[in-house]
């Protein structure tokens, strides 16, 4: 029975893995390592966290003693990290958080496997999931390939980028088995209200003000959550040691003409009159450094290992909307206190 350690599966991103591992491989034992910061949430794994092949361990990759332990204790085969700060917003107003859980976690990590596995690399394997962002900012055309130069701009990206650069380094330098795979914006069920989609859904519900940064121009290509969680299953058992796979949509949108289609769709779901939730739309000061398009080519996972996205956007963003709308209770308690001053700081001045 193989042991795999998935970092943050209480997050957004992680609790579609987790669900996915633990009710796909009922002979994995699958430990979900997650601090539970405001971005994670046990009651995402609700529907899971009775099974007998999952456990479920509170604890901070910041602290290496701490993963240290950890890697005694359940001697792990794998690893799929997906602990992160996640928030380019948070990142410009606390960095350090970013450089903390993003670089420094990342290594104590790396640390604890090497010390683990000792040269014993077989079967074993240390998957880092990261994002497009380190790539940068491209222009009106062209691709991210695997094969293009990081150029990070916010604090996020570049902890991200610095943290891809250490499983590469562990990796040449160590032989350390690693896999790494960059990923464009995802949207799906349980992300935290903070992102643009389940933000936007929920001051829609709320007739609240839907704050559209600059001019709505900046492109990003949108993934739906579960077709990333089935790239990551692949990835993990079929992909190349030492490898990079990027990840990708095939679905670019402006954040304008994305939020315009999210309030059709809400119009429709709330029975509300055809344009009425549009008006809520509302141009903010931009985001510093806000990085125009983001496009995946995703050719080389498709071609090497089959992968492509299966759901059309449209479909996607309507099973979003009913997720949301069916879990009001779920919105209402990650919107706790904590998260409604962050709002008040973040949107105030715009
Ligand atoms: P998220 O913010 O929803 O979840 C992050 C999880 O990590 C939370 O459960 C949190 O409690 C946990 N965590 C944070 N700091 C920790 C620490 N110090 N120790 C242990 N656990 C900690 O993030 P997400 O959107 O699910 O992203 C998951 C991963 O995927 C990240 O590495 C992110 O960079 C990457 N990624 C995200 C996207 C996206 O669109 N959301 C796209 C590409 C890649
Ligand atoms: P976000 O969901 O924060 O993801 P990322 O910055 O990682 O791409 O933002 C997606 C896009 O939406 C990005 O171009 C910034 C923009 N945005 C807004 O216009 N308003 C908002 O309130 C937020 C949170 C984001």
């Amino acid at each position: 029975m193989k042991t795999i350690l998935i970092t943050g599966g209480a997050g957004f991103i992680g609790s579609h893995v987790v669900r996915l591992f633990v009710n796909k491989y009922p002979e994995y034992n699958i430990v979900n390592l997650d601090a539970l910061t405001y971005a994670g949430n046990l009651e995402n794994l609700k529907d899971i966290d009775t099974k007998p092949n999952y456990t479920f361990v509170k604890g901070d990759i910041n602290d290496g003693i701490f993963v240290n332990n950890l890697f005694d204790k359940y001697q792990f085969d794998g690893v799929i990290h997906l602990a992160a700060e996640s928030h380019v917003d948070r990142s410009i107003s606390d960095p350090m958080s970013f450089i903390m859980t993003n670089i420094v976690g990342t290594v104590n990590l790396l640390n604890s496997a090497r010390n683990a596995w000792k040269e014993n690399f077989e079967g074993r394997r240390f998957y880092h999931i990261s994002t497009d962002e380190v790539y940068g900012s491209l222009g009106k055309t062209g691709f991210f390939y695997e094969t293009t130069s990081y150029d990070p701009h916010s604090p996020y990206s570049a902890s991200k980028a610095s943290s891809d650069h250490l499983v590469r380094a562990y990796h040449d330098t160590y032989k350390l088995p690693i896999v790494i795979t960059n990923c464009s914006n995802n949207y799906g069920p349980n992300q935290f209200p903070e992102k643009l989609i389940p933000l936007a859904i929920h001051n829609i519900t709320n007739n609240k003000p839907i704050p559209i940064y600059g001019k709505g121009e900046n492109i990003r290509d949108w993934l739906y959550v579960e077709d990333h969680a089935i790239a990551i299953d692949l990835v993990y058992h079929k992909g190349k040691d030492g490898e990079t796979y990027n990840i990708g949509g095939h679905n670019e949108w402006t954040n304008i003409s994305l939020i315009l289609q999210l309030c059709k769709t809400m119009d429709i779901k709330l029975g509300r009159a055809p344009g009425e939730s549009e008006k809520l739309i509302t141009f903010v000061t931009d985001r510093a450094g806000h990085d125009l398009r983001y496009a995946i080519d995703s050719t080389k996972i498709q071609n090497e290992l089959g992968w492509a996205p299966s759901l059309q956007f449209e479909e996607g963003i309507e099973k979003t909307v009913d997720w949301y709308l069916k879990h009001a209770d779920w919105l209402e308690n990650v919107s706790s206190g904590a998260y409604e001053k962050y709002y008040e700081k973040q949107y105030a001045n715009r």
